[in-house]
């Protein structure tokens, strides 16, 4: 199956056959993503499954190949087959045909939205006693932040998540190198979404129980 690297989300692409399950990360996408990219308040990247000419009945994602290079592996946020040393071009971050939103992508926005993820910068306040004393000149402690991911109930089980998720990692890498950004967050407030987020790396944050954290020094490696 055709699924893409994650890219921006456009004007065009079809957002109202999403479904997840979880009806307002639906409504979110259908109605609110593109005027938070607009704002540029947040961003929203997607995987989408493009129709193959000829390949007839596009509402069939059944239809893949289980050795799908693309759909394999998640384990560690980093691993799989994918997977690769921050700064290369994978994730869509630097290549030109992986636009940021906003940006001049072009192109064909065809295809079925199979996950997306927004993702948006944040600041949290450093918790007293931590154990890192902190050598920034300011607190609170910068952060990049996913807001939402969720995937489409029809490719779920495929790795689109995981996927999603090393993508954010990989963006978040790129700032983090540029400036030191040290975290990346997830939000979640479904116990299911909490246990998908530690199982590719994130640990439960101190302060806020729906926020889970991914140091990036350590997804740096
Ligand atoms: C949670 C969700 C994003 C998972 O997406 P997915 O594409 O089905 O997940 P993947 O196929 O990429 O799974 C990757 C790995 O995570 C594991 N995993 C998936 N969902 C999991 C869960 N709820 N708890 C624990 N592990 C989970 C998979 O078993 C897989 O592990 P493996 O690589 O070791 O075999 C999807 O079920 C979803 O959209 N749920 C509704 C929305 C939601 O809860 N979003 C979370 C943040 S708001």
């Amino acid at each position: 199956m055709p699924l893409a690297k994650p890219t921006a989300l456009l004007e065009g692409m079809d957002r109202n056959t999403f479904t997840c399950g979880d009806d307002p990360l639906d409504a979110w996408l259908r109605h609110h993503a593109l005027d938070h990219q607009h704002d540029r308040t947040t961003n929203t990247f997607v995987i989408i499954d493009r129709p193959l000419a000829g390949r007839g009945d596009s509402d069939t994602p059944g239809g893949e190949r289980p050795s799908d290079p693309d759909l394999t592996g998640a384990g560690s946020v980093l691993d799989g087959p994918r997977a690769q040393r921050p700064g290369a071009d994978d994730a869509g971050t630097e290549g030109a045909g992986h636009p940021l939103p906003g940006g001049e992508a072009s192109g064909d926005a065809g295809g079925r939205i199979a996950g997306y993820y927004c993702l948006a910068t944040a600041a949290v306040e450093r918790v007293p006693g931590s154990r890192r004393r902190s050598r920034r000149p300011t607190e609170p402690v910068p952060a990049m932040f996913v807001g939402r991911l969720a995937v489409d109930l029809r490719y779920a089980g495929r790795g689109v998540g995981a996927r999603l998720v090393r993508d954010a990692v990989m963006r978040s890498l790129t700032v983090h190198r540029m400036v030191g950004l040290p975290v990346l967050l997830a939000h979640t407030p479904h116990a299911a979404g909490a246990a998908f987020y530690h199982h590719l790396g994130f640990r439960p944050t101190r302060f806020d129980p729906y926020l889970h954290a991914l140091a990036l020094r350590a997804a740096a490696g």
